[in-house]
């Protein structure tokens, strides 16, 4: 796959695919992760002498054209972050929208207005690709948070550009969660936090064979803690994923791998956060109590393992951290990863819940990679290959 150094930029009009699916709030953009990640490859591309066309979904407005999901807000938040003018169009195929495009001078940005609001994007139409891939002549690939996804944007569009290639944040995501998952520094250690281990099975099965040990937090510990015969109160159990915790448990058994169950909780009657909480050891559960996040002793034997990783990888928080009583667990453990990083440890955080829960924790720089895609790093962890990597791999 090219990526962008590969290729001369001077001159040209560069197409980038970028993910600016960010929450707004009144209009404003809430969190500007996702568009700080963008900067580099837009920098790049200025900095050689380029135009910028940018295009991004936001949310899912279903091939219509909602208001409140139109890319204004990022076109200004965006202008603040690159210190100049963004210019910005109100459809991304309309005939103005290309002309701009068209007659952009070195150094200038345009962004499109929301892709999704043509049903052609996520229908990977190729005449709306056709239409898109008008705008340059150089296409970029640097949404990573869409890279699971079949669309024209991402798609579609390669097979009518000149040239196609990664941009920083794509390849920096195709190093971390494609090459370095794939030959771990042993060590590895998991960290598997959420609700359900349903939405988790296929990274399980990937990861437990290169995996030395695992740790599991947030409710889905309680789905295994019961099939072992543990007591768990008023838990939260996946029902519907008992079987496979009993097979992963077997599996487990069979392999050198250590897996580490919580041995202590945040317990409380309800997750309001207003009720009485106590630390509870999982044995002393009442039956109308639930844990919402992992206990102090849990941490220190998470810490323990962790202390002895050289790759750390971690998907899902360790408890209901939205909630500040029990934040703690995924706080601690945050930290712990951080000074692991600092130590030399390579550290790969899940994008999507995980993300947002180190951010809230406080912590949100010092691990090797923090993933900017959801579905996409979960799938990635999961072993698969991507459409938007399989496209430039065919095209570049
Ligand atoms: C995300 O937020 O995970 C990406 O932007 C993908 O969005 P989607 O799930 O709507 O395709």
């Amino acid at each position: 796959m090219n990526t962008i150094k590969d290729i001369n930029l001077n001159g040209k009009r560069v197409l980038i695919r970028v993910d600016y699916n960010v929450p707004l709030i009144n209009e404003l953009v809430e969190d500007d992760f996702r568009i700080k990640a963008s900067l580099p490859t837009i920098r790049h591309c200025l900095n050689e002498g380029a135009s910028v066309v940018l295009m991004s979904h936001l949310g899912r407005p279903k091939g219509e054209v909602v208001p409140a999901l139109s890319l204004d807000p990022v076109a200004f938040r965006l202008e603040e972050l690159l210190d100049r003018e963004v210019m910005f169009s109100d459809d991304c195929i309309s005939e103005d929208a290309i002309g701009l495009s068209k007659q952009m001078l070195p150094r200038e940005v345009h962004l499109l207005e929301n892709l999704r609001f043509h049903p052609g994007e996520t229908q990977n139409d190729e005449k709306f690709s056709q239409q898109l891939a008008e705008h340059a002549d150089i296409y970029v690939n640097d949404a990573f948070g869409t890279a699971h996804r079949s669309h024209a944007s991402n798609v579609g569009v390669t097979q009518f550009m000149e040239e196609t290639c990664l941009g920083f944040l794509m390849e920096k995501e195709y190093r971390y969660l494609g090459e370095k998952l794939s030959n771990p520094a042993k060590p590895l250690t998991i960290i598997l936090g959420g609700a359900k281990i349903s939405d988790k099975i296929e990274l399980i099965e990937n990861m437990l064979p290169k995996a030395q040990s695992i740790l599991i937090g947030g409710a889905m510990a309680f789905t295994f803690l019961k099939v072992m015969g543990k007591n768990i109160g008023a838990s939260l159990v996946e029902e519907s994923s008992l079987g496979v915790a009993e097979q992963i448990l077997a599996k487990v058994e069979k392999m050198d791998v250590s897996l580490v169950l919580p041995t202590d909780v945040v317990a409380a009657a309800d997750l309001s956060g207003d009720t009485p909480w106590r630390i509870a050891n999982i044995e002393k559960l009442e039956s109308n109590e639930a844990g919402y996040d992992i206990g102090p002793e849990t941490t220190l034997h998470f810490e323990l393992m962790l202390s002895a990783s050289q790759t750390i990888i971690w998907n899902g928080p360790m408890g209901v951290c939205e909630v500040p009583e029990f934040a703690t667990g995924t706080q601690a453990i945050a930290s712990i990863v951080r000074d692991r990083t600092e130590d030399g440890t390579i550290s790969i955080i899940g994008g999507g819940d995980t993300a947002s829960a180190i951010k809230n924790s406080g912590i949100q720089d010092g691990f090797s990679h923090i993933s900017t895609g959801g579905g996409a790093s979960l799938q990635m962890m999961s072993g698969k290959t991507l459409p938007a990597f399989e496209t430039l791999l065919q095209y570049a």
